[in-house]
């Protein structure tokens, strides 16, 4: 069975087309996994919003629990990494990652920062070593063949690659800097642009994005690894 881990972190609480002030990213993550269950019924859905429920941002406590190793934690090292542990489990358990993620400031969310602070974890998802020979770190999740789509929404226009903003795009280039560290190389983009002109604009990438949604479901629904190990 796949899993699938949705993840939302805009502020605002509901979807637009359904909600007054509805976010776009969380309509664009919810039709993702919509158009999944349409394809895959049997499939396990797990869900962590951050824009809701933003995980702690790490601390110095947090700092020193992790860079401990497991055998030598006190107590209160373990209780501090509990949010952290469990955030990373549910990364482990995912085979397919769904992002809705908003540039604000040209950047990830608040929330979404703390989580990949949180999921960035030494010996959990990647390693480190300063004996080691070549690059002291290394990614821990190379081999689970993970894939992860980022539904972004911007207020302004023109952020993807080779258009007049993307060198201050600092939202899917960084969660793709922070993902393939860990060893998640498989990473998609599908955004919607133009939400502060509120025009046809708008309408037009809405529909867009909600085509390529459901062109990228048909083709990684399609294509699993278990798919693969079943043919
Ligand atoms: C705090 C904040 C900062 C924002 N910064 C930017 C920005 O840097 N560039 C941009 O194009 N839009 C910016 N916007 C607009 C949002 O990206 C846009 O409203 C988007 O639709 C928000 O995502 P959501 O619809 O999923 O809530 C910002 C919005 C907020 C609330």
């Amino acid at each position: 069975m796949t899993t699938l881990l949705h993840i939302d972190a805009s502020a605002r609480p509901g979807r637009s087309g359904i909600d007054p002030h509805g976010s776009h990213s969380r309509r664009l993550s919810a039709r993702f996994v919509e158009q999944w269950q349409k394809v895959r019924p049997g499939d396990r859905i797990l869900y962590r919003d951050v824009g809701q429920h933003p995980p702690h941002p790490v601390s110095g406590e947090w700092i020193h629990a992790a860079f401990t190793k497991p055998e030598a934690r006190e107590p209160w090292m373990h209780d501090v990494l509990a949010e952290s542990d469990a955030l990373v489990d549910e990364l482990l358990e995912a085979d397919v990652i769904v992002a809705g993620v908003p540039m604000y400031n040209f950047g990830v969310p608040a929330g979404f920062k703390a989580y990949i602070d949180n999921i960035v974890r030494v010996g959990r998802t990647f390693g480190f070593d300063r004996s080691r020979q070549g690059l002291p770190y290394w990614p821990m999740l190379t081999e689970m063949h993970k894939r992860l789509v980022v539904l972004s929404a911007r207020g302004d226009y023109g952020y993807a690659p080779g258009e007049r903003m993307a060198h201050t795009n600092h939202v899917e280039p960084h969660i793709c800097t922070v993902f393939g560290y860990l060893g998640i190389d498989d990473v998609h983009g599908i955004a919607v642009e133009y939400d502060e002109f509120g025009d046809e604009r708008l309408q037009a990438s809405l529909a867009q994005a909600e085509q390529d949604i459901d062109a990228l479901v048909m083709a990684w629904a399609k294509n699993l690894k278990e798919d693969l190990v079943d043919a």
